[in-house]
């Protein structure tokens, strides 16, 4: 089962070096460090670069993040979240990485019985996507727990609700709901709900998150744990297009949007009980969603100015 570690290797996985106050200088590696969460937790470690010899942690946040090809290619998304994370802890074994922190997420509850949902709410996860992260969960905390090691190992995880901010995926139809809405806004494209539109999001700034990761990294009171990291409110899906929209100073008389059915694996409401991270790690999402929307919008305008330049002549509306 255990596969090389270079496997593991790639563009995507960044090593840097981090300094945490009263000269203690750790040397982090991140995977997905190219993606939209990890880029912005690399950046913030790199604020105050310096490198010691070994690896003093892992932020394990590369993955296959689409529910819906997790149903369209269940094997990729097995191979990428399951077999992806087993790789990594055969590293941390391998080289007797004493901390890792992994990226989980708020599918693996499924269609919870309680909102807003505390972590011990039983996982019934209701996405291939759902299962694979609750999966590689357990395998990073059953590893942290095993008796034969012979070196101290910590793990955390991190349930994320709906991450938001600048440099997620404007044009990945399949990934991150506010992110498709702003693109569709800046190209002119309609914006589509699936289902009624009265299903609701948990919605979390990026920079909350990379807060919560690194104020953990060092806690020891946060070994062992997994936290829900979300806003604690939830927006209805069609509330969230109706107000991306506003942002825009569109509205549905003047944007098309479009009605279709429903999507598998879709939770209804989802919406994190975020007291044992508040309790735990001091942490509660600070930013208002309007703040973060506003400051994701401002992002998405000059990213929207590149794609238009690069669509040159084709000139589809962007504003
Ligand atoms: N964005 C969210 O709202 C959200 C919520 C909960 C959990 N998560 C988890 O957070 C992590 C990051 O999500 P994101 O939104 O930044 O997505 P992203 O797609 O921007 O980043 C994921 C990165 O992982 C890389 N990757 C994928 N498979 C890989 C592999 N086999 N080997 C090496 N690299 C690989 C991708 O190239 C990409 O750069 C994922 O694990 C995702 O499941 C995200």
């Amino acid at each position: 089962m255990w596969t090389s570690s270079k496997e593991i290797d790639s563009p995507d996985e960044a090593a840097v070096g981090a300094n945490f106050g009263a000269g203690d200088k750790m040397r982090i590696l991140v995977t997905g460090g190219a993606g939209f969460i990890g880029s912005h937790m690399a950046d913030r470690l790199l604020k105050e670069p310096a490198f010691a010899d070994e690896l003093d942690a892992v932020l394990h946040i590369a993955g296959q993040v689409s529910l819906i090809r997790s149903f369209s290619d269940p094997t990729f998304d097995l191979r990428a979240n399951v077999e992806g994370t087993i790789n990594v802890l055969r590293l941390c074994l391998e080289r007797r990485v004493p901390r890792l922190l992994y990226a989980s997420s708020m599918t693996v509850y499924g269609h919870a019985a309680a909102l807003p949902t505390p972590e011990e709410t039983p996982c019934r996860p209701a996405s291939y996507y759902g299962i694979t992260k609750y999966a590689a969960e357990r395998y990073v905390h059953t590893t942290a727990e095993r008796l034969d090691l012979d070196f101290d190992f910590h793990a955390t995880s991190f349930r994320m609700y709906n991450v938001y901010g600048p440099r997620q995926a404007l044009d990945n139809p399949y990934q991150g709901v506010l992110g498709i809405f702003i693109g569709n806004i800046l190209r002119g494209e309609p914006l589509t709900i699936f289902g009624d539109g009265e299903q609701s999001r948990d919605f979390v700034y990026v920079d909350d998150v990379v807060d919560a990761w690194v104020g953990a990294l060092r806690n020891p009171a946060s070994y062992g744990q997994v936290f829900n990291l979300g806003s604690g409110a939830r927006i209805p899906i069609k509330g969230l297009a109706m107000g991306t929209l506003a942002a825009f100073e569109r509205n549905q008389a003047s944007h098309p949007v479009l009605h279709q059915p429903a999507r598998p694996g879709e939770q209804r409401h989802v919406e994190a009980d975020t007291t044992r991270a508040r309790t735990i790690l001091g942490w509660s999402a600070r930013t208002p969603f309007t703040a973060g929307l506003a400051d994701t919008i401002l992002w998405a305008r000059g990213a929207g100015e590149n794609v238009r330049d690069a669509a040159g002549s084709a000139g589809r509306a962007v504003r």
